[in-house]
């Protein structure tokens, strides 16, 4: 079967852009917000006006141009049919050369659009994933422990390059096809204004016919994302370190394939049924071609024979209709389209619109030189409800109603004050909020009532930056980011030299371990990288924070079994990180607590008990308990 001309080439009608572009969701019922373009137009097209317009003009004349040969073919067949004709060859040769450098023109305009459209475009991903990053990055902790990763990525990838191309290929389709089809039916006008409404008589028949095969298309896209996504999350979710030792341990490949192949087999189905349904579409438009060209030159041809137009004008007049129908009928699925590219740009603007609850407040001061001071003043806190920390669309169930309620409170009325220099240990049986506490220091989270005091000041009127810079966290299963060591321990404090990493890692006991490493300092740990012990990955942290050298340490000692070398070792550690800082430490070790100025023991989100060591041994109560059964058992044992 060939191929009509406007199918085959040149034309402004791509299969698959035509239709329901795939991999992207379309718009519930069909709406999109007002303002969408506006803001859209606002925030990120402005700055590349200029180019944008002369990429619309680009685009017009090409489109424009790739007319005129299906025009040219007239006077050519003419010129043909009246060989003897003065001067014929000479304008035969001119027509020759018309047509030459239209088919030049329209090759030199199609790269300069090219460049256009990718230079416009690729700054304009560029714009929307910087933006999308730097907004995500300043959302609190809270978003990060709800939201899917995955769901995060895709906004920054998928929907950034889908807003993209709504911009350069949407609307630049949408010119192409609306300057092609005007141009094309006024030349046919000009021959024959009755013949031009006949021919195009046909189309709402293809429109009507074309709109339901484009709505099935839609849910079959639809239908084909979504096993997509099952797909998707079942990889990822199995196919990290994780999660393939857990299928090793518990599960059963056999099943495990079982389930996966039940998600790809459906994809392979829907991709089958999408390709034959695409394919009644382009059947049905080929047909209302050959009927087109079928009533032109019945038509036309009568009137050629009673001689009221030229065999040129029916030749040309059958090669424009064809340049016609290709654009109008992709314009039949242009709402969709239009909708569907700008989904991206809703669902990019979605992220962007949330407002991270904590940032620097109005008039938030520096916090310079800090002391250390740390206090809890009638601390209640609540961990905030999902609908406060994110979106439906990020997390698994995708579509639910968040959840508004906040939680119960984790923390009640808690109250303690850490004078510079001194160290706090945290106590309490596991759940009790010990480790909430220590998130509240950093601003991780904000109280739900009462205050977080540093050096008096309350947390939330200091800038968070400062915040951040005089609290160190040490937390119990360090993060290591896949890089090298000496990138690692420089985060936080990039201009250090080697000598003040070495001098850090010396006093956190971890310099021979890393000087024993195959490249030193420049090995690569972290999650695809040189495997640390959990101790030696918290002495690493430890000698990070040495580095930052903050006022403040907050610290989470890991409950882990440390044999007792490497015990030794992290207890030197911690005691240098300890020295001369206000320090917060969840202890879990006999050494750490009885050193401690004040013990705080923390049970039901309340401190229950408070004192030093040998205050608290004497009273009965939970601590005494506490002793008994773990830390002198523990001390003994190790
Ligand atoms: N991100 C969170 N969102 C909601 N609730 C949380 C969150 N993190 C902890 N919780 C809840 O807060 C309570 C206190 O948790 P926390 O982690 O502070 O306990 P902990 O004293 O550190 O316990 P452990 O000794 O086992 O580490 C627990 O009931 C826990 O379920
Ligand atoms: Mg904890």
């Amino acid at each position: 079967m060939s191929m009509p001309g406007w199918m085959a080439g040149g034309g402004s009608m791509r299969p698959g852009t035509a239709l329901v572009r795939r991999g992207q969701d379309l718009p519930e019922g069909g709406k999109l917000p007002k303002g969408l373009i506006a803001r859209v137009w606002r925030e990120f097209a402005r700055p590349y006006r200029a180019r944008l317009l002369l990429l619309i003009l680009v685009i017009s004349v090409t489109s424009a141009l790739n007319v005129l040969p299906a025009r040219l073919s007239g006077p050519i067949v003419d010129l043909l049919a009246d060989p003897q004709a003065p001067d014929a060859s000479s304008r035969l040769a001119l027509l020759v050369g018309l047509l030459v450098a239209v088919a030049l023109g329209a090759s030199a305009l199609s790269l300069v659009q090219r460049w256009l459209s990718s230079w416009i475009g690729e700054r304009l991903i560029y714009d929307l994933r910087r933006a999308t990053f730097d907004h995500i990055q300043r959302m609190p902790l809270a978003f990060f422990t709800r939201t899917q990763t995955g769901a995060l990525i895709s906004r920054l990838n998928n929907d950034v390059v889908g807003a993209q191309r709504a911009l350069t290929g949407t609307f630049g389709t949408l010119t192409a096809n609306v300057v092609q089809a005007v141009v094309a039916i006024w030349f046919m006008l000009l021959i024959s204004w009755w013949v031009t409404l006949l021919a195009l008589l046909i189309l709402p028949i293809f429109v009507l016919l074309a709109r339901s095969v484009g709505r099935r298309l839609q849910e079959l896209t639809r239908q084909s994302m979504a096993r997509n996504a099952d797909m998707n999350t079942i990889m990822t979710e199995r196919l990290n370190v994780a999660g393939a030792m857990l299928v090793k341990l518990f599960g059963d490949p056999a099943r495990e394939t079982e389930e996966f192949s039940g998600a790809a087999r459906e994809v392979a189905d829907i991709g089958v049924r999408s390709a034959l349904i695409g394919r009644v579409f382009f059947a049905l438009l080929a047909l209302v071609g050959s009927l087109g060209t079928a009533v032109v030159y019945g038509l036309g041809g009568r009137a050629v024979i009673e001689g009221t137009i030229s065999v040129g004008d029916v030749v040309q007049f059958a090669a424009l209709i064809t340049q016609a129908y290709g654009p109008l009928a992709a314009l039949t699925n242009a709402p969709v389209e239009v909708l569907t590219a700008l989904v991206s740009f809703e669902r990019v603007f979605e992220i962007l619109d949330l407002e991270p609850p904590i940032r620097d407040r109005e008039g938030a001061v520096d916090l310079v030189d800090a002391r250390g001071d740390v206090a809890f003043e009638a601390v209640t806190f609540a961990y905030p409800s999902a609908a406060d920390s994110s979106l439906a669309s990020l997390e698994a169930g995708f579509g639910d109603v968040l959840d508004a309620e906040p939680g119960p409170p984790v923390l009640r009325d808690v109250s303690f004050t850490a004078p510079a220099g001194s160290t706090i240990a945290l106590v309490g049986p596991s759940g009790a909020g010990k480790s909430t506490m220590l998130a509240l220091v950093p601003r991780l989270y904000d109280v739900t009532r009462g205050a977080v005091r540093v050096d008096g000041h309350d947390v939330r009127d200091l800038t968070l930056d400062s915040v951040h810079r005089a609290v160190g966290v040490v937390t119990q299963d360090p993060h290591l980011f896949h890089d090298t060591v000496r990138a690692n321990l420089v985060y936080a404090r990039p201009e250090a030299t080697q000598e003040q990493i070495e001098a850090a890692c010396r006093a956190a006991q971890i310099h021979h371990v890393i000087a024993a490493l195959p490249e030193g300092y420049d090995t690569v740990v972290g999650e695809r990288g040189y495997r640390l012990s959990g101790g030696e990955k918290q002495r690493l942290a430890i000698a990070r924070v040495l580095l930052k050298d903050p006022a403040i340490v907050v610290l989470d000692e890991a409950t882990a079994h440390l044999d007792s070398e490497s015990e030794a070792l992290v207890q030197r550690a911690f005691a240098t990180a300890l020295a001369g800082r206000t320090s917060m430490v969840i202890a879990h070790r006999l050494s750490t607590i009885v050193t401690a100025d004040q013990i705080l023991v923390v049970d039901g989100g309340r401190v229950v008990q408070r004192g030093t060591h040998a205050d608290l041994v004497r009273a009965e109560g939970l601590y005494a308990d506490l002793y008994r059964t773990q830390y002198a058992a523990a001390a003994t044992a190790g």
